[in-house]
């Protein structure tokens, strides 16, 4: 059978990335992508038309040419090569039983028009279409997972808790004080701009919220929002808010180690000086990663569509339009930005 080829255009990175992300670190490449799958072969295959890009902060280690860290989940990108990340397509054709052309599915997509998969179980099949597609790169999607797990399988958290939520008018922080605030605690978010703390207040229900590149002391804001102290700590940044946080922690604190976007583009990490807080106070601290919850997966699915209906949850995209535009709505994040959850549409359906 003839190939039959189409024009795909293609975000790829130029080179590895030294410090913060510019957006000449990346190009928009025309190529083509064959889209005759070969039916009757015994490997199955989908070809996606992509829709949605998730702009997510742990693409940024990814860009070095080698991740400092033992053990990590996640390797670096082949410098010249398309970027890689998850997003949200359109099934239009497919040789793997699961997907129909005209399903909706997201996952791991390259960041280009269309992406031909060989591994389609990696795929999440979306079967709930009433809400925006995009909404599955962000609360149903890993970031939701992320929130999800991190707060409720990390932190423990129970009715009247002091939460404190830092990034948190973001993809991930806004679903975690919402997500407390659902469950009867009080919680207090930190953002970069005004518009951002008027959203936490005023959109996403947080009890507080305050810009933290305003506070020349950062200890007295949070003896400000937090007299008695903080129960639980959902730590997007750390650097040195982390280590003044640990400071404010109450007797039996939780702090749920989710990311650590300050420390993403410097040479030399800042150190956390504030340790022994965590012995003389019994604070549990933990990272984790959302790829060790897929099973909160269906829960989370279901608790969110159920509070979006109820009107209980929103939740705040910031769409950048178009595959060209895709590298700077990237580099965007490590600048504060995004007012919500940043993606990427390429096309509508
Ligand atoms: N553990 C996991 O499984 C998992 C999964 C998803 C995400 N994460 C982590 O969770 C965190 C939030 O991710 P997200 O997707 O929700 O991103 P996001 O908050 O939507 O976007 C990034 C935000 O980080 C803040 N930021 C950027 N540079 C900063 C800096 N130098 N210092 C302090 N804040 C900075 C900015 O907010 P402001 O303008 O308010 O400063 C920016 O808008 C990240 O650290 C990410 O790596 C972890």
């Amino acid at each position: 059978m003839m190939k039959k080829l189409i024009p795909n255009k293609q975000i790829v990175l130029n080179h590895y990335v030294t410090g913060y992300p510019k957006e000449s670190d990346f190009g928009l490449r025309s190529s083509t992508t064959s889209c005759t799958l070969s039916h009757g072969s015994t490997s199955s295959a989908v070809l996606l038309k992509n829709l949605y890009l998730s702009c997510d902060p742990y693409m940024r280690h990814r860009m070095s040419d080698h991740i400092s860290h033992s053990c990590t989940i996640v390797q670096s990108f082949t410098s010249g090569s398309v970027l890689v990340g998850y997003g949200v397509s359109k099934v239009i054709e497919s040789t793997y039983p699961s997907f129909k052309e005209g399903d909706f599915v997201w996952g791991m997509i390259g960041w280009e028009e269309y992406t031909l998969i060989t591994t389609p179980d990696s795929l999440n099949k979306i079967n709930f279409t009433d809400v925006p597609l995009s909404y599955y790169a962000g609360i149903l999607g890993m970031p939701g997972i992320a929130a999800y797990a991190g707060f409720h399988k990390i932190c423990y958290p129970k009715e009247g808790d002091c939460v404190y939520v830092s990034s948190a008018s973001g993809g991930v922080g806004q679903l975690v004080g919402q997500f407390a605030k659902l469950m009867g605690c009080y919680v207090v978010g930190s953002a970069s701009t005004k518009e951002k703390v008027d959203l936490l207040k005023h959109k996403m229900g947080f009890d507080e919220a305050f810009n933290y590149k305003e506070e020349h002391d950062l200890g007295s804001a949070l003896r400000r929002y937090f007299p008695q102290g903080i129960d639980i700590y959902f730590d997007n940044v750390g650097g040195h808010m982390l280590d003044e946080v640990i400071l404010h922690m109450k007797v039996h604190g939780r702090i749920a180690l989710c990311g650590m976007i300050s420390q993403y583009n410097i040479e030399k990490p800042e150190g956390v000086h504030n340790m022994f807080s965590l012995i003389m106070k019994r604070i549990e601290m933990k990272g984790f990663v959302e790829n060790d919850f897929g099973h909160v997966y269906p829960e989370l699915v279901e608790l969110c569509i159920k509070y979006l209906q109820e009107g209980k949850l929103v939740y705040v995209e910031d769409i950048a339009q178009g595959l060209e535009n895709a590298p700077s709505a990237l580099v965007g994040i490590f600048y504060g930005r995004n007012v919500g959850k940043q993606v990427v549409c390429i096309a509508k359906e």
